[in-house]
């Protein structure tokens, strides 16, 4: 689906969300305030994405994005980028064969250039091995930065116009459809912890349209608790895609 089809003219009745993305923020000061590793922190980080995973269906999601690592991410210490390398490594080890069975598609989004070999190998290879699968969708950002994404696709465009397989000029379509997350859901949420309150360079285009939830629990202490409230706060919210609202707006007291 394109961004112009998923733009409905009216308000829509409160429902979903299908597609929820997290930037899982916290890991470091979770750790710094129990006086652990921050690398601990980004260990029991994952525990908290695996508890969210499997209480994102039973909520109606069909798509989950994370953000695991920014392209900005390279600027950390060399320590922290090995250990949240390294948790790709045992994640993928220890859960693809669970994800697998659950039905659950694997897809990672971000540069591959740039990763270290193994790395790349076993994304790919996870990808591949869960590629048949539709009940769910987990989408990790992975090296992943929005602006770039943006530039690839219009890249992308520039290459097909190059190569006389187009001469339409860009349109949204091209867009969309050239970002790593084509063919998922549109974007209905958005969740950050930890209470800040920025985009981060994660999902610029897809968040056009998308509520925006702030929860101030540090990602470790993530879980199905936490992700059912912010449902519940997307559900309370009145969207009108730029459109007007079908019902009279409603009064905040
Ligand atoms: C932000 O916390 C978190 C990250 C930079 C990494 C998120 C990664 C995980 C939760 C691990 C799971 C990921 C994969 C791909 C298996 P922070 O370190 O910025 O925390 P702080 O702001 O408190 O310092």
């Amino acid at each position: 689906m394109t961004a112009d089809s998923a733009a409905p003219s009216g308000s829509r009745p409160p429902a979903g969300p299908r597609h929820v993305a997290i930037i899982m923020d916290g890991n470091g000061r979770w750790a710094k305030a129990r006086g652990l590793p921050r690398a601990v922190g980004h260990r029991e980080g994952v525990q908290a994405l695996k508890r969210t995973i499997q209480a994102a269906p039973d909520l109606g999601i069909q798509c989950l994005t994370v953000f695991g690592f920014s392209t900005e991410n390279w600027s950390r210490p060399p320590d922290e980028v090995s250990d949240l390398m390294g948790l790709v490594r045992t994640y993928v080890a220890s859960d693809l064969a669970r994800l697998e069975k659950a039905g659950v598609r694997l897809r990672v989004l971000g540069r591959r250039e740039g990763l270290p070999a193994d790395i790349a190998a076993i994304i790919e290879r996870a990808e591949a091995q869960t590629a048949h699968n539709d009940r769910f969708l987990l989408q990790v950002a992975f090296n992943y930065g929005g602006r770039a994404d943006l530039i690839d696709a219009a890249r992308r465009h520039m290459q097909r116009m190059l190569a006389g397989e187009t001469i339409e000029p860009i349109g949204e379509a091209d867009i969309t459809d050239g970002l790593a997350t084509a063919g998922s859901p549109p974007l209905d949420l958005i969740i950050r912890t930890s209470g800040e309150q920025r985009l981060s360079n994660f999902l610029l285009w897809e968040a056009a349209y998308a509520e925006l939830v702030f929860q101030d629990v540090l990602w470790p202490d993530y879980g199905p608790k936490a992700l059912e409230e912010a449902v519940l706060i997307f559900r309370q919210r009145e969207r009108r895609y730029g459109g007007r609202a079908v019902e009279p707006a409603r009064v905040s007291a």
